[in-house]
């Protein structure tokens, strides 16, 4: 399908009439942040503002949270994996998370208290890199499992930390069910990033991890003079990244919740389906979920994120590939005076949406519906880097996906 298909949710709440916040808000962001902040990798990611491209969308501003620059891995996933790490080893040690820094947690006394443990995961790639990086920093060891088609580059550089990384012959959500299947088996403790009823904890600790992202962004808005983004755009794989936005977002602005859409591509539109169904439960989408959007590439939604998302969206995208490809070279080909942004498939498409919205004649009524005008004031997450170099010269150089 060449279209971009929007839902808008009737179903919408206001904060604190529907699901719970109590795990997404300053409070609990803060004691993340503290957590990353003891990493010596911790940096403020940047903000990118785009003036020059909000004038020529006719917005108000444009702010991109580049997540390129996370902890030198090129993604925001390492946030998620490396807290709920944390959270584990915290339980495991009989101690509060706020009492234990990276260099305890890495020290040869609690791996010898510890004692010698793998950790199990499937992903895309980011995920799965930020969990086999978090346990080479442990000294400890990760077994991480990636769906077929995964680019190798990602494979190599999941391997480069040590970690054993297969590529299976099955789609993403199959994937968690083998990684689980074996951690039960061996006894490897399962670090995933999506919920499943009975498991709920890890994937909530590693939705918290997110939140350092988004305490983030609010304060350097702030700091460029912008109180409130009057927009979020935010893409969703399982939906845990745009819950725990969305949850944070919705705890700190309250009544004044910006208009926030969670973007999909239709081979994995998940969110989109459950939105449509309107019976509030979640509801898959099977197949081979095949997208330029690796990251995205998730059928079933985490339990746990689909709640906040069910009540607390304003709507949710679904959108075809070359909506990502645009965004992508949006992005790395910046208007005069406009700072560069390097974003993958996953990370750009909230861009590329942002022009097709701004810019088409057909999608006059999405823009309408979304209230998007010279007043707003948008905030976008790049997600990603160029996490497969090769796409990203294909996409930016030779211009595949190049839509109409
Ligand atoms: C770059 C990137 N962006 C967004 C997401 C979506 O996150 P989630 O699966 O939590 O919805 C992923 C997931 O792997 C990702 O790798």
């Amino acid at each position: 399908m060449n279209s971009v298909l929007l839902h808008m949710n009737k179903a919408q709440k206001r904060p604190g009439q529907g699901a719970g916040l109590a795990d997404f808000n300053k409070e609990e962001a803060t004691r993340v942040r503290n957590f990353h902040k003891s990493f010596s990798e911790y940096a403020v990611t940047p903000l990118a503002a785009l003036p020059q491209l909000a004038k020529d969308l006719g917005v108000g501003s444009v702010h991109v949270k580049d997540e390129s620059k996370r902890f030198g891995l090129n993604a925001f996933k390492v946030l998620g994996g490396s807290y709920a790490i944390g959270r584990l080893l915290a339980e495991r040690l009989g101690r509060p998370i706020e009492d234990l820094g990276r260099d305890e947690l890495c020290s040869d006394a609690v791996r010898a208290k510890l004692g010698p443990i793998t950790f199990a995961t499937a992903t895309d790639g980011n995920h799965g890199r930020g969990v086999a990086w978090t346990a080479q920093q442990l000294q400890q060891h990760a077994a991480v499992y990636m769906p077929k088609g995964s680019d190798p580059i990602r494979q190599k550089n999941i391997l480069a930390t040590g970690a054993e990384c297969t590529i299976t012959d099955l789609n993403y959500d199959d994937a968690v069910r083998l990684a689980n299947k074996n951690a039960d088996e061996h006894g490897w403790l399962m670090v995933q990033d999506t919920a499943w009823e009975g498991y709920e904890d890890i994937p909530r600790w590693i939705m918290q991890g997110y939140m350092t992202l988004t305490i983030e962004a609010v304060e350097q808005l702030k700091e460029q003079g912008i109180d409130r983004p009057t927009h979020v755009f935010l893409q969703a794989g399982v939906g845990s990244f745009a819950g725990a936005a969305l949850g944070f977002i919705a705890s700190v602005f309250g009544d004044d919740l910006p208009i926030t859409t969670i973007v999909e591509p239709h081979q994995a539109n998940c969110i989109y389906k459950s939105m449509v169904a309107g019976d509030g439960a979640p509801h898959n989408v099977t197949g081979d979920l095949s997208t330029l959007m690796a990251g995205l590439a998730c059928g079933e939604p985490s339990t746990i994120s689909w709640g906040v998302l069910r009540d607390y969206a304003a709507a949710s995208i679904s959108c075809p590939d070359w909506i990502a490809a645009n965004g992508m070279r949006i992005l790395s080909s910046p208007l005069g005076g406009d700072q560069r942004v390097i974003s993958g498939e996953s990370g750009a498409v909230t861009t590329g949406l942002l022009d097709y919205i701004m810019r088409r004649p057909e999608a006059a009524d999405i823009r309408k519906a979304l209230k998007l005008d010279a007043s707003s004031r948008i905030l976008l997450v790049s997600t990603e880097g160029d996490t497969s170099p090769e796409t990203f010269r294909e996409v930016v150089w030779y211009g595949s996906h190049a839509g109409k």
